[in-house]
């Protein structure tokens, strides 16, 4: 097997809140680095970990993308109604940092689909209400918008919590797709569709690799999951011991 050494090693996430996405960050940041796409949809955003995650490796690999954050930003079933300031902060990081190649759309996913060209993305992430109905339907309605050769990633397809069917479907997609399947964390699923441009070689550990390679790939996502995991409890930890200090002085 060769030595794959991952981008994400030098990747110091500027933007880390709480969200179980935050388990497949260095593979996020990786695929986009790996693969370049030129167009990246996100459905389903809230707080934006896994949409910076993109946009920072677009920015520190220097690809000609632009990258699309579809949400309500209302909240669904399993969100929950949430706040505004969720959208103001997701929106005002993204003017901060990544002004020119980024843009929200706050509406539904439904309303959205006709804006793309079919087999224009290259980069789809369908992180949207997690029923097996919901996520059947973004599967159906934006799978024609995949570009060849694009990838597709599903988050939650190992989540077990009452009215979640992202497994169901994840189930049955495996059978008709080439995919690779992260089970760390809430597990993240990995659907590359047929034809485009020659596999990258992280895309061929994915797609081409044996029981050995893929086991490996998926214990070395697991370990670089945990660093960012670290980073985020410490940055907690440090506004924690600066606002106690600030109370003790004041
Ligand atoms: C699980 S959260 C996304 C998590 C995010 N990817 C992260 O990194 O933490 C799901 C989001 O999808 C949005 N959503 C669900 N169904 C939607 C729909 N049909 N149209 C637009 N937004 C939707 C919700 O408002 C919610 O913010």
């Amino acid at each position: 097997m060769p030595v794959y050494l991952p981008l994400s090693l030098d990747f110091e996430a500027r933007h880390i809140v709480l969200s179980t996405w935050i388990d497949h960050m260095p593979f996020g940041y990786d695929i986009v680095a790996a693969i370049r796409p030129r167009l990246i949809v996100e459905l389903g955003t809230y707080s934006g970990l896994s949409f910076f995650t993109f946009c920072q490796a677009v920015q520190e690999h220097g690809i000609e993308s632009t990258a699309y954050a579809v949400d309500t930003w209302e909240g669904d079933e399993h969100t929950g109604a949430y706040d505004e300031e969720i959208f103001s902060k997701v929106r005002d990081h993204a003017r901060e940092h990544y002004r020119g190649f980024t843009y929200l759309l706050r509406m539904r996913f439904d309303d959205a689909v006709a804006q793309y060209d079919d087999e224009s993305i290259e980069l789809l992430h369908i992180d949207g209400l997690h029923t097996y109905q919901a996520v059947k339907h973004d599967f159906d309605t934006w799978y024609p918008k995949l570009a060849p050769g694009g990838i597709l990633l599903f988050h939650d397809i190992e989540a077990r919590l009452p009215d979640y069917g992202v497994r169901n479907l994840w189930d049955e997609l495996q059978q008709q797709h080439d995919t690779f399947t992260f089970r760390h964390g809430y597990g993240l699923g990995v659907l590359r569709k047929p034809g485009g441009r020659s596999l990258t070689e992280l895309e061929q550990l994915l797609f081409e690799g044996n029981d050995e390679t893929s086991e490996r790939l998926r214990r070395l996502y697991v370990h670089l999951s945990k660093s960012h995991e670290a980073v985020r409890r410490d940055k907690r930890l440090r506004k924690e011991l600066e606002l106690r200090q600030a109370q003790d002085q004041g």
